[in-house]
């Protein structure tokens, strides 16, 4: 098969789309979400200030933070950005959980569904962080927001260090606050310990 040029746009196309849209849409959810949750603001800011003695966090660093990895996580989990993932078609016969599926199905996965299953997750609708803290202090990671198989999300690994960097630094400065409890728009403040 031949690289065309048509081949070589649409895959910056691709990549600027997945690249840039998905990691500004989880931020902004996730500021939104911590507007109303100063508590989770300082719990995140504790952690950091306890564990970084002032450092900014590296993304070595992210399994010495569990609890900042677990507010990303449910940030991931409750409003996932793709939330129908993409359609992919059965190139032949197959099935997925016991459910045959002919070749030539359309297959749209919604990652939405299993990121909201009651029987998966209590209280779905929540905004709880500490769902994803296990028993030793570590942080669960069985999410599914970048997809799964052959053909999953491509920038994943740029797009975990991208969210663990952009909302380590940010809380370790910053407190979100809304301009007035009344408000939606945003106001943020420098930590006192770091003005
Ligand atoms: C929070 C951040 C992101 C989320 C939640 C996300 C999620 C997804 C999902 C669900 C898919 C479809 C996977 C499937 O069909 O099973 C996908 C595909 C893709 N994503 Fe992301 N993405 C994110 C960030 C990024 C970034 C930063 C890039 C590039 C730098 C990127 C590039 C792509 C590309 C190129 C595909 C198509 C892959 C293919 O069809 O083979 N994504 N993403």
């Amino acid at each position: 098969m031949t690289l065309t040029d048509s081949h070589i746009h649409m895959t910056t196309v691709d990549l600027l789309i997945g690249g840039t849209e998905t990691t500004a849409a989880w931020l902004s959810w996730t500021i939104a979400f911590l507007l109303h949750r100063p508590e989770v603001q300082t719990r995140v800011y504790e952690e950091l200030t306890n564990v970084l003695k002032g450092q900014y966090p590296r993304y070595s660093d992210r399994r010495r933070l569990p609890y900042l990895c677990a507010v990303i996580n449910e940030m991931l989990r409750l409003r996932p950005v793709a939330p129908l993932a993409v359609p992919h078609k059965a190139i032949r016969d197959s099935s997925i959980a016991g459910y045959f599926i002919p070749k030539n199905t359309i297959v749209i996965p919604n990652l939405f569904g299993a990121h909201h299953d009651p029987e998966v997750w209590p209280d779905p609708h929540s905004f709880r962080p500490e769902r994803f803290l296990q028993g030793d202090g570590s942080c669960l990671r069985a999410l599914i927001p970048f997809g799964g198989g052959a053909r999953l999300c491509l920038g994943e690994s740029v797009a975990k260090m991208e969210m663990f960097l952009f909302t380590g630094y940010l809380l370790r400065d910053f407190q979100f606050l809304p301009a007035s409890p009344r408000s939606l728009c945003l106001t943020c403040v420098v930590w006192p310990a770091w003005s």
